[in-house]
């Protein structure tokens, strides 16, 4: 089983992606996860990234198809994934086709988180993890059971993302409309698209994908 969740920054695509590997036995792959890592570890690719990733602007194609087609070939991926932020241009989408097609795997579903851009800040600015085991909070909708206290590792220290100020949430979520929601007709073509209620509680969702997951 093969998936990508596709949606603007804010949508829920890793909070739902996380979800979604525990309970079916997917990987999930996110591209902004990885470059992330790359930007922590200075490596060129962090190095060329940092500064567009910090404009909210889009990496170059062909650095992030390398790199996703070096991660879908390990071993962990063999079950299916889920990629959460990749494809997020037609040109990527395209390439994904063509590594499929290389590899013997079928791409199963494409599916919409559908969000009103006016949640999407609120649910950006107030964001953060652990710092150290990379669990998920929100100032509002999702706060540790215990005050300052990560729910999955106990640690005590967290972190905001760099790309998330007002300013720069905007221009992510400008680059979505231009760049990346013309991957909807794309794959509506193929007949894998279907779409989710983004703006559901967290359960909801889940519930609405795994239906379409099972299928
Ligand atoms: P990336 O890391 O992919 O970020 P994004 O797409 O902007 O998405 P986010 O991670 O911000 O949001 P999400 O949809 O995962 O939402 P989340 O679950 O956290 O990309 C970052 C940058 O890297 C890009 O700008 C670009 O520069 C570069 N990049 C990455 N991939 C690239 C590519 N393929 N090509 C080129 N460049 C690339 O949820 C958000 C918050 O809302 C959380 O706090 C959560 O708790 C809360 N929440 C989630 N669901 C709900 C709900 N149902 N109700 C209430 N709150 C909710």
């Amino acid at each position: 089983m093969n998936l990508i969740l596709l949606g603007p920054p804010g949508a829920g695509k890793g909070t739902q992606a996380k979800r979604l590997e525990e309970a079916f036995g997917l990987v999930q792959v996110s591209t902004g996860d990885m470059l992330r890592a790359e930007v922590k570890a200075g490596s060129p690719i962090g190095l060329e990234a940092r500064s567009i990733m910090e404009r909210g602007d889009l990496v170059p194609d062909a650095i992030i198809t390398t790199m996703l087609a070096n991660r879908v070939g390990q071993a962990d991926a063999a079950n299916g994934f889920i990629l959460d932020g990749f494809p997020r241009t037609v040109p990527q989408a395209e390439a994904l086709d063509r590594m499929l097609a290389e590899k013997g795997l079928q791409l199963d579903h494409v599916i919409e988180l559908k969000v009103d851009d006016a949640a999407l800040v609120g649910r950006i600015s107030g964001r953060y993890t652990c710092a150290q085991c990379g669990a998920g909070y929100h100032d509002a909708f999702k706060k540790p059971k215990v005050a300052l206290t990560c729910d999955n590792c106990g640690g005590a220290e967290f972190s905001r993302r760099a790309d998330d100020k007002a300013e720069t949430v905007a221009a992510r979520l400008a680059a979505y409309h231009r760049q990346t929601a013309p991957l909807l007709p794309f794959y509506g073509a193929q007949g894998k698209l279907s779409a989710v209620d983004g703006m559901a509680s967290m359960d909801s969702v889940f519930a609405a994908l795994s239906s379409i997951v099972k299928l």
